[in-house]
């Protein structure tokens, strides 16, 4: 294999570019030519495809975003879409791919892989860290971490106003930003899709805070959650509870996205990249490098979007005994 492609697709994730310098250099060190191709599989049907260098991804592993830039592409969901894409590859003499993305990105390369058996392999980046066959994906850290600044920041006001806060962070269908960033923020308060909790144990755990004398309190809500937003959820315990409380409601929003990586993400998009790269050079189809046990392992695309990675219960038992 002379010449590969790589590509970021879906949600951009802190460390994204991390893993495109370590495809690149990898490619270098092996003797392969890389391409990038610019906005995902938009760029691949459009033929968007630079060649890059080393001085391309010089300066790069300490910024947010991706250099490649990022879409959800309606139109590879369609065959003449992907037919395009197949063909755009081919005249550029692209033999394989290194996908960068989450459970959209590789539900699309799994399809592709299926119809012209372009060999791909992917490195896991979305900040949801949602996807099986990996502990953690490139980004993860990075959203946590800024979201539980935005929380220490939000309890200085709540506590000195005696208030309740409801802030809601990303996850999609996923609760794990919200369990770290809720853990590490000392949330009275976690509520995520993975865990059924109705508004009257909420109500429950703010009623025995404020019968302790708490003054304040943080309920860190996951977007997924089955209860609804974070702002539904506020009013229906607004009107639910029958102490007096002042409640307001936040949403971090995209800032979870963006930012500098943390040494960690870099360092896990690094070897992310890297075990992309050399997975395909090795023989790797159709599967995503992970990192399970600070080992290096590839995961079927399949797998990794069909099966759930479960949050760690010990983390949601810790949570309830810690937050009261
Ligand atoms: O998958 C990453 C993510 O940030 C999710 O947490 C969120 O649900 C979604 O992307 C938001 O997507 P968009 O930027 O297209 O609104």
């Amino acid at each position: 294999m002379k010449r590969i492609a790589v590509f970021t697709s879906g949600g951009d994730a802190p460390g994204m570019n991390a893993a495109i310098r370590a495809v690149v250099r990898g490619g270098l060190h092996h003797g392969v030519e890389i391409f990038g191709i610019i906005r995902g599989y938009n760029g691949m049907i459009k033929g968007d495809i630079i060649p890059l260098n080393s001085q391309s991804v010089s300066n790069i592993i300490q910024r947010g975003g991706t250099i490649l830039k990022s879409a959800r592409s309606k139109e590879f969901m369609t065959p003449e879409g992907r037919k395009k894409g197949y063909d755009q590859l081919k005249s550029h003499g692209i033999e394989g791919l290194v996908a960068i993305g989450g459970n959209g990105t590789f539900t699309g390369a799994e399809i592709f892989f299926n119809e012209f058996q372009i060999p791909t392999v992917g490195a896991p980046g979305t900040i949801d860290n949602d996807l099986f066959g990996t502990d953690y994906t490139i980004g993860y850290d990075t959203a946590v971490n800024t979201a539980l600044d935005a929380i220490d920041k939000i309890r200085d006001t709540a506590d000195s106003h005696d208030r309740i806060f409801f802030i809601e962070v990303m996850g999609r269908d996923s609760g794990y930003i919200a369990v770290q960033s809720g853990i590490s923020g000392g949330a009275e308060s976690i509520l995520i899709p993975e865990e059924r909790q109705t508004i009257e144990d909420v109500v429950g755990t703010l009623k025995a805070g404020f019968e302790k004398k708490k003054s304040s309190s943080i309920v860190v809500v996951a977007e997924g959650d089955e209860e609804g937003h974070a702002a539904i959820i506020a009013e229906r315990i607004k009107s639910t509870i029958d102490v007096p409380v002042d409640i307001r409601v936040t949403n971090l929003g995209h800032i979870q996205r963006g930012g500098r990586p943390s040494a960690y993400d870099r360092i896990l998009a690094s070897r992310l990249g890297l075990g992309a790269l050399e997975g395909l050079l090795a023989g790797h189809k159709n599967e995503m490098a992970g990192i399970v046990n600070d080992k290096l392992v590839y995961t079927p695309f399949h797998d990794t979007i069909t099966k759930k990675k479960e949050i760690n219960s010990d983390l949601l038992r810790l949570s309830g005994i810690l937050s009261k």
